[in-house]
């Protein structure tokens, strides 16, 4: 999205007229500029009116992120997070990675960034992920480990049991989280979790951690991701603003974080289990050379890999680029 775009948004975000001449004022610009800007805004899931005798018009605005609002929800430390936030941004992961040369230093000072639009948003295995302008919650931060990487096999198990916590406080207790850590309500999908992990076989290592969350997804963008997929005003029956949730995710995620340290994956096993949407289910993992592994879900093992009951026995199936699907009876 051009600046331009992004600095007309700013000023249409209150929802109200605004004339041509009055944009043309404010932005220093004339009227064609301002059309060209907002020419392919649909595609970002924005709808802009443009009436003749009143002007332009946002007709569904977001509530812009807003880095006071998020600390002041939970009164979260100020010290312990350092917020950037931008309008549009390629992947917050990729800027946290690319930003983070010489890793997370110390986890007093936890670097988050979000923003308002990705425009190449990753998903796990490779996929794209795909969200409109404001419509959803895009962000990263990182977490410092003592520990190689190679202790940290379960931590992407960790952060859903965060997400399922945060949102059993808002009142959404049906969501569940299909291995590894997929965030689901009725089968559609309501937030992925990207991982990766950088630093040394015995330590000092961090993690990016990444999350997209479904706010509100406008029908355009809902019709260019190729899954089911559903979003937190769909499922909620009260309005809560997304810095509130965003604000309550980090606080999780910064007292999740030290018990997973302290303990491992171990200690949270059971919870784990009690929130999988195919524990008991008959499942077909797909690994990466496309085979495919019939069986019956029976738990996870403490480093975060699938168990599966099979004609072959109990097998496990760690974290991977390994998808998993519902038989149907
Ligand atoms: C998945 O389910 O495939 C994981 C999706 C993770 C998406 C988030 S959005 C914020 C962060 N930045 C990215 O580029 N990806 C993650």
């Amino acid at each position: 999205m051009n600046q331009s775009a992004l600095s007309i948004l700013r000023l249409l975000n209150d929802g109200q007229y605004w004339s041509g001449e009055s944009l043309e004022k404010k932005l220093f610009c004339k009227r064609a500029k301002i059309l060209n800007s907002l020419k392919d805004i649909d595609s970002y899931g924005i709808k802009i009116v443009n009436t003749r005798g009143l002007g332009f018009r946002w007709i569904n605005p977001i509530s812009y992120l807003n880095k006071n609002l998020i600390l002041g929800y939970n009164s979260i430390d100020l010290r312990n997070f350092n917020i950037t936030l931008f309008d549009t941004l390629d992947s917050t992961n990729t800027f946290l990675l690319d930003n983070l040369k010489n890793g997370v230093v110390d986890n007093r000072c936890i670097p988050v960034v979000a923003t308002e639009y990705q425009t190449n948003g990753r998903g796990r295995a490779g996929r794209l992920w795909y969200s409109g302008f404001g419509d959803s919650l895009t962000f990263s931060f990182g977490w410092r480990f003592d520990k190689g990487v190679s202790a940290l096999s379960g931590i992407s198990l960790i952060i859903g049991i965060a997400i399922i916590r945060v949102l059993r406080t808002f009142s959404i207790t049906c969501a569940s989280i299909k291995w590894p850590n997929d965030i689901l309500v009725g089968n559609k999908k309501l937030a992925g979790i990207l991982i990766e992990l950088r630093g040394e076989i015995c330590g000092p290592s961090y993690a990016v951690i990444g999350v997209g969350f479904n706010y509100k997804l406008s029908d355009n963008i809902k019709s260019i991701i190729n899954q089911k997929t559903t979003d937190f005003l769909s499922i909620s029956d009260v309005y809560f603003d997304r810095n509130q949730i965003l604000s309550a995710l980090l606080t999780e995620f910064q007292n999740i974080l030290p018990v997973f340290v302290n303990h491992g994956f171990a200690y949270f096993k059971k919870e784990w289990i009690s929130y999988h949407a195919f524990e008991r289910h008959q499942v077909s993992l797909i690994l990466p050379n496309d085979s495919v592994i019939v069986g019956t879900v029976d738990g996870v093992k403490e480093d975060g890999s699938i168990c599966l009951m099979t004609s072959s026995g109990r097998k496990s199936y760690h974290v991977g680029d390994i998808s998993i699907r519902l038989n149907s009876l």
